[in-house]
């Protein structure tokens, strides 16, 4: 079957120098910021992935303008509010959980009813989450049970809220900064510590946007009703496509890695900090800022010895998406890992929580997994010799990846299914992978 990735090779030690594709988060922030400027703005290396594609589509939908060549991307907003179109729409956010939930916070002030649809995994995620605040801007959502498709109509004056986000959620905190843009008047979040790329985009575009950094949470008043100017943007390519790099080499023989220019956020290297705690050593260089996001080189080798981790819970949502691949590291240590306060995980585009436990059992690593946490029962010894089919998991990207590495790293007879799905988020992933070692593929 094609779409199906066999493997029943460890990688060859190594000593390379790598590049990742463009950061997903900024991309998507990118683009639907850039459709509320007036005006050109213009990108390179831009993510080309599904979920970002998504999101230039129904953009273009919405009357934006938007012109994508090999590595620049254009786009021509009307300004706030600026989206332009006639009839009944339906918009299809595909996979993307931040494509649908950040354009959910710019449809507040639509003018026509917009129905937004998605995929089988995106279509079991909760919705309520961000239509509940949404609505209290003045807009109107039906939705069954807070499931996709949903029916939204927007109000012509949307009105500035307070609103509380208690998940640690980016995508919840971003769709109401969205949404505050067009406020005539202050709104006010109260934000569990979450990745800032909103922030920080907001602030360098001049957004009127006032932050007080608390230690568990932050507090964000935006004033809307502000002109937005274009945004020409290098986008940063993605640690969260790094991580499974840096895991690789991590958890390989004699091997060495440097990656190079890759956005190393505070709020989204809970995944460094993990590695670090758990006895790998990484090195930054080359550190600077650009646009208020931070750049670096990070150098990574392979560990021999790997000790548990009780993880502290305040790194969670800075490591969100890197758990499945934190497992793996757990499973390879000497002891016993303990992941608390994880609920948010099984809400991701599998329920990832159980996934990475199932994928650990398969390899014949015990784990005890509850509701929102899960033990490991980590084997450095650990030598696969059997079968392992991985499929029926939502297509979701990050588990199909994280499998390529567990089998890269552990052994055995891998058969794993989906291989598409890394267009979500990684297309070039499987060509990383054959630059390190030739012989897979
Ligand atoms: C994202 C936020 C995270 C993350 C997702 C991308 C974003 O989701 O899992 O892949 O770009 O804001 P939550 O905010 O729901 O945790």
């Amino acid at each position: 079957m094609k779409n199906v990735f066999r493997i029943s090779k460890l990688v060859k030690p190594f000593n390379k120098t790598i590049s990742i594709d463009g950061d997903k988060s900024l991309s998507i922030r990118w683009a639907l910021l850039a459709s509320q400027a007036k005006g050109k703005s213009k990108s390179v290396n831009l993510l080309k992935s599904e979920d970002v594609l998504n999101t230039l589509n129904c953009l273009k939908l919405l009357g934006i303008k938007i012109k994508l060549l090999n590595n620049y991307c254009e786009i021509v907003g009307n300004g706030l509010n600026g989206f332009n179109y006639t009839k009944k729409l339906t918009l299809d956010a595909g996979n993307s959980g931040t494509l649908a939930r950040l354009i959910l916070g710019l449809l507040v002030h639509s003018k026509n009813k917009i129905t937004l649809k998605g995929d089988k995994s995106l279509s079991r995620r909760d919705f309520l989450r961000v239509t509940e605040p949404l609505k209290n801007f003045g807009a109107y959502f039906k939705t069954k049970k807070g499931k996709l498709p949903i029916i939204v109509r927007g109000t012509s004056y949307p009105k500035p809220i307070k609103y509380f986000e208690r998940k640690g959620s980016a995508q919840c905190k971003s769709s109401v900064m969205l949404a505050a843009l067009n406020t005539n008047g202050s709104t006010i979040i109260k934000a569990k510590k979450s990745r800032n790329h909103t922030e920080l985009l907001f602030k360098y575009l001049g957004i009127p946007i006032k932050i007080k950094n608390k230690k568990t949470y932050d507090l964000i008043e935006i004033n809307g009703l502000k002109k937005i100017k274009p945004l020409n943007y290098n986008i940063p390519s993605d640690i969260s496509s790094g991580a499974f790099f840096l895991v690789l080499t991590a958890l390989s023989k004699n091997s060495k890695l440097v990656i190079k220019n890759i956005n190393i956020n505070p709020s989204r290297i809970g995944i460094l900090e993990i590695l670090k705690l758990m006895g790998i050593k990484i090195k930054i260089k080359r550190q600077k800022n650009y646009k208020g996001e931070k750049i670096a080189d990070i150098l990574i080798k392979s560990q021999k010895n790997i000790v548990p981790i009780n993880c502290p819970k305040n790194l969670n949502s800075y490591a969100i998406d890197e758990f499945l691949l934190i497992f793996l590291v757990a499973a390879k240590a000497k002891g016993i890992s303990y992941f608390k306060d994880l609920s948010e995980l099984n809400q991701k585009e599998s329920p990832r929580l159980i996934w990475g436990s199932r994928i650990l059992n398969k390899m014949g690593i015990k784990t005890i997994l509850r509701k929102d946490s899960i033990k490991i029962f980590g084997n450095p010894d650990l030598k696969i010799n059997k079968t392992i089919v991985i499929k029926n998991f939502l297509k979701d990207h990050r588990v199909f990846m994280a499998s390529v590495i567990a089998a890269l790293t552990f052994g055995g007879n891998w058969k794993i299914h989906d291989k598409d799905s890394i267009n979500t988020s990684f297309p070039s992933f499987l060509k990383i992978i054959k630059k390190i070692d030739k012989s897979i593929d």
